[in-house]
């Protein structure tokens, strides 16, 4: 919902840009600091989902560490103040050149995902006579009940080391003297909203535990992933995630040890609903069956429909007309799938107006494409 002035105030710029409603970041991030201080849990933001200036400086300054998939993003980390002790570096194909930059910089933990990688890590931290701090990322074989292309944490993902394979890493382990294993890493999937399958998630961390109890394995942390989903339907009744019953669920079901910490990533929980997409129609074309409001932002600035076929909700926020109509929402991409929803219903759009599709603050302008020489899509924030 936007405030008439806003609206005008978008008028005047020139589409499509992103909006981004910096207070409805500080309150989410209010909400997700108070909810997990009250089980002493820890929040790294997962950079991935956006890496906005603006939206960097207000999540370190809340306190969260950093959850890192390349070495720019580890870069990036650093560069906006991220205490090293609170980064996270994560992903299934760390190049020497990454690792030696995360090793440089001592972060708190490599989350690894295969005995081949620990083997390099552990040669370029011998070389560099350091100590990397290691988590073996598992693949609890939990499902996430989500999106086929955002499901991680099942034996067929490239994602993890499988339970099978544990004790030839922990054999390995032993003679990579530079590796310093500290916890466990999982990650189930993303916009997660049935929340069993956290619980499933805890259930079976706590078997796993087991295993390394058995062994005398002492780890200090156990790091959850990401996942929490947000309401694409509903951006304004659902505009901050329940927290609260997240957190919950790993205090209920999640056994920790006295000396265990435990960790989370969260990415499109904390940022996907303070940021909307703001275009403008270009022209209404009928069509056989369908009309059209061909837009001037495309699948370059907001991937996620095409890729994952994903909801965004769809606002007009100029058209004055009583009489409403079905839409394709569609981009001026040369591809078919460059659509942002097919049937929306709209009041009578013309040529000119603006379009809001919401909810985009999360894998929206990260993950935009040059594709079509297209312009680089600019930021407007709002405080
Ligand atoms: N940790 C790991 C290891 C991850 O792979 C991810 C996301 C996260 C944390 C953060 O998850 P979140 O809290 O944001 O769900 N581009 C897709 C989403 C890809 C998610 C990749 N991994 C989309 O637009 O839906």
């Amino acid at each position: 919902m936007f405030r008439s002035t806003t609206i005008a105030n978008f008028k005047t710029r020139e589409t499509p840009f992103y909006f981004y409603d910096l207070s409805l970041l500080e309150a989410t991030l209010n909400e997700v600091v108070k909810a997990s201080q009250k089980y002493n849990y820890h929040v790294h933001y997962a950079l991935k989902a956006n890496t906005n200036d603006e939206i960097l400086k207000l999540i370190q300054k809340a306190g969260l560490g950093a959850d890192c998939v390349s070495g720019n993003e580890v870069e990036k980390a650093l560069a906006y103040q991220f205490a090293p002790t609170k980064i996270a570096f994560a992903g299934v194909g760390k190049s020497d050149k990454e690792i030696n930059l995360a090793l440089e910089n001592e972060i708190f933990c490599f989350n690894s995902e295969s005995i081949q990688e620990l083997e390099v890590i552990n040669e370029l931290a011998v070389e560099k006579n350091k100590i990397a701090n290691v988590a073996l990322r598992i693949n609890p074989n939990v499902m996430a009940n989500t999106h086929r292309y955002i499901t991680t944490g099942l034996e067929e993902n490239k994602f993890g080391i499988n339970m099978w394979e544990l004790s030839t890493v922990m054999d390995r382990l032993k003679d990579l003297k530079n590796i310093k294993l500290i916890g466990l890493h999982f990650h189930i999937g993303s916009q997660i909203t049935d929340l069993t399958a956290f619980k499933s998630l805890c259930i079976r961390v706590n078997e796993i535990q087991e295993w390394f109890d058995n062994r005398n394995v002492l780890l200090e942390h156990i790091n959850v992933g990401g996942g929490l989903g947000v309401d694409y339907h509903n951006p304004d009744e659902n505009a901050i995630p329940d927290f609260e019953t997240f957190f919950k669920i790993f205090d209920d079901f999640l056994t920790l040890k006295k000396h265990q910490t435990l960790h989370f990533e969260l990415g499109r929980s904390i940022v996907a609903q303070c940021g909307t997409l703001i275009s403008r129609v270009l022209y209404v074309k009928n069509g056989v069956k369908t009309d059209f409001a061909i837009l001037d932002a495309g699948m370059t600035e907001l991937l996620r429909p095409a890729l994952y076929q994903a909801y965004h909700k769809i606002e007009s926020l100029t058209s004055k007309a009583d009489i409403s109509q079905k839409y394709d929402v569609v981009g001026p991409i040369c591809e078919s799938s460059d659509c942002f929803g097919k049937a929306i219903e709209l009041p009578e759009l013309k040529r000119g107006d603006l379009i809001a599709i919401r909810t985009t603050g999360a894998y929206g302008q990260v993950m935009e494409l040059s594709y079509n020489l297209r312009d680089k899509v600019k930021a407007f924030y709002h405080t």
